[in-house]
């Protein structure tokens, strides 16, 4: 059984890739990480890609200056590696259009608040839970979404609902919602890749 080869774009700690990566190794999963690719050189997850064995690049600013040429050698890397779907776990950075031209509806992003709430520019990891504090919601957790042109408005695929308690601050808010993606993530690739034609190549 062959199995859907993903790669994952991370840029911090990696804790989202972990749980992916985890999840491929299971005797059922459909699908496997074949390559990961950072835009940060000293983050955990190029660091725990690097340990696993795991095919890992870093790409950014730094290693291709010009965002054209940067967003072509990511392409390239991609297609280079058979990439059938790319989830961005944490990347902090907007694909480029050829990126997203070459995996259109292939590419997957998970984030930390019940999209379409506390979305868009700006609105990641602390940001994102504060907001969901100052609003007084009752309830948040982790989207999977599409990745468009937009900031975190392609359409949602999947959603995980945690409670936000009275007492709670930031940490304690992200803590919940972090262990909520690193189930639904994996879940949501193992859906897509038993449904999916390439898994079978
Ligand atoms: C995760 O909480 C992810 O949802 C969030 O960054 C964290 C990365 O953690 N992403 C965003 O806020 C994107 N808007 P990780 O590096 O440990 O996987």
């Amino acid at each position: 059984m062959s199995r859907l080869r993903v790669a994952v774009l991370a840029s911090g700690n990696g804790s989202n890739l972990r749980a992916l990566h985890g999840a491929s190794l299971e005797e059922e999963a459909r699908f496997a990480i074949a390559l990961v690719i950072g835009n940060n050189s000293g983050s955990g997850a190029l660091a725990y890609a690097r340990e696993a064995g795991i095919p890992a690049a870093h790409m950014s600013g730094r290693t291709h200056p010009d965002p054209e040429e940067l967003d072509e050698a990511m392409r390239a890397t991609l297609v280079a590696h058979d990439t059938a779907l790319v989830v961005t776990a944490g990347y902090m950075k907007k694909l480029g259009p050829r990126v997203r031209e070459e995996f259109g509806g292939r590419i997957i992003n998970i984030h930390p608040a019940l999209l379409p709430r506390h979305g868009g520019q700006g609105m990641y990891g602390k940001a994102v839970h504060e907001a969901v504090l100052a609003a007084g919601d009752a309830v948040s957790g982790p989207t999977v979404h599409f990745v468009t042109e937009e900031y975190d408005m392609g359409a949602v695929i999947a959603r995980s609902e945690v409670p936000v308690l009275p007492d709670d601050t930031v940490d304690s808010l992200a803590e919940r919602v972090l262990a909520a993606e690193h189930l639904l993530l994996p879940a949501v690739v193992q859906i897509i890749a038993t449904r999916d034609p390439a898994a079978d190549r």
